[in-house]
């Protein structure tokens, strides 16, 4: 067993100690995992940015439920936030059974244009901090023959998306990787899913600020993709694409070639006002 295995091992624990981490847990589908892992008994960690927001959701939960809800504030995309965020759960003797990494952001516009230093951080955020985490928790796991992470991806994932580049590519690293891991660690009884929603209605659009986007069927409901992760994984899936219209759109594109599915969706995900080319 290697060290840092032999180190962090914890010996089986009660049910109900087991606790959830979900970063990214202020709004929107984070939120929305908090509330549905709160409703299956799980005691939860819960990290973002929004302090207020975070003790919101403590609080609605603490006058549903007798469990532990701990808030930490952290800005998952500063250097070394992932260390920070795991030194700061072991003081709190957080021993976490199921990690979401949820926290991410996109940016709409042409790549060259928005500013380079909002695209380095939601590469950190978005890749960095989910691996770093994935990493630093995963021993634990390995150890007790026992637990579970999903990473959110999304649909993006599945193919260049011209105007939100590098957050599509962000994502097609998180399906990547996920899918690739959970092969790795299946053996030692730990779970991994790349979970990918496509549209939700949530904060997102306005935090990239992106301009109004049609989707096939319209917006699905935050808590819609949780409960379709949630399922997956008991399931023991590796990937879920939540929604019918979502697996359709993405089974027809692989019959067509790549560069014609990024000319469409560039065309789908073009600013309003620029020119077509
Ligand atoms: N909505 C969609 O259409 C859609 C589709 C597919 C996949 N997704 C993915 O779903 C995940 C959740 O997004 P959402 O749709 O629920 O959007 P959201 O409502 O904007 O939620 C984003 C969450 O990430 C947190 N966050 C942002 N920057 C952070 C940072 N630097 N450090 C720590 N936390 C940070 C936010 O909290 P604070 O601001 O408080 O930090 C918030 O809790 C993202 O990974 C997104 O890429 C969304």
């Amino acid at each position: 067993m290697p060290e840092q295995i032999r180190e962090n091992f914890a010996p089986a624990r009660e049910a109900q100690d087991r606790f959830a981490l979900v970063t990214g847990a202020s709004s929107g589908i984070g939120a929305c995992f908090a509330r549905a892992l709160a409703a299956r008994g799980m005691n939860l960690a819960l990290a973002a940015r929004s302090r207020s927001k975070l003790e919101g959701i403590k609080a609605e939960i603490a006058a549903k439920y007798s469990l532990r809800v701990e808030v930490i504030e952290q800005d998952l995309s500063a250097p070394g936030a992932a260390e920070q965020l795991h030194s700061d759960l072991k003081a709190r003797d957080i021993v976490v059974d199921l990690l979401v990494n949820n926290a991410g952001f996109g940016a709409h516009g042409e790549f060259w244009r928005l500013p380079i230093a909002r695209q380095a951080e939601m590469l950190r955020l978005n890749i960095v901090a989910l691996t770093e985490l994935t990493y630093l928790l995963l021993p634990v796991m390995i150890a007790q023959r026992r637990g579970s992470i999903i990473n959110v991806s999304s649909t993006a994932s599945f193919q260049p998306i011209p105007y939100s580049s590098v957050y599509a590519a962000t994502k097609a690293y998180v399906t990547s990787f996920s899918m690739g891991l959970a092969e790795e660690v299946s053996a030692y009884g730990v779970k991994v899913l790349a979970l990918c929603p496509g549209g939700t209605a949530t904060n997102f659009f306005e935090a990239g600020k992106f301009d109004k986007i049609s989707f096939p069927g319209g917006l699905q409901s935050p808590e819609a993709v949780v409960e379709a992760g949630l399922r997956a994984l008991d399931r023991g899936r590796t990937l879920a694409v939540t929604r019918f219209i979502n697996r359709v759109m993405l089974f027809m594109q692989r019959l067509v070639p790549r560069c014609l599915v990024a000319r469409q969706a560039g065309a789908m995900f073009r600013p309003r006002g620029m020119a077509n080319r």
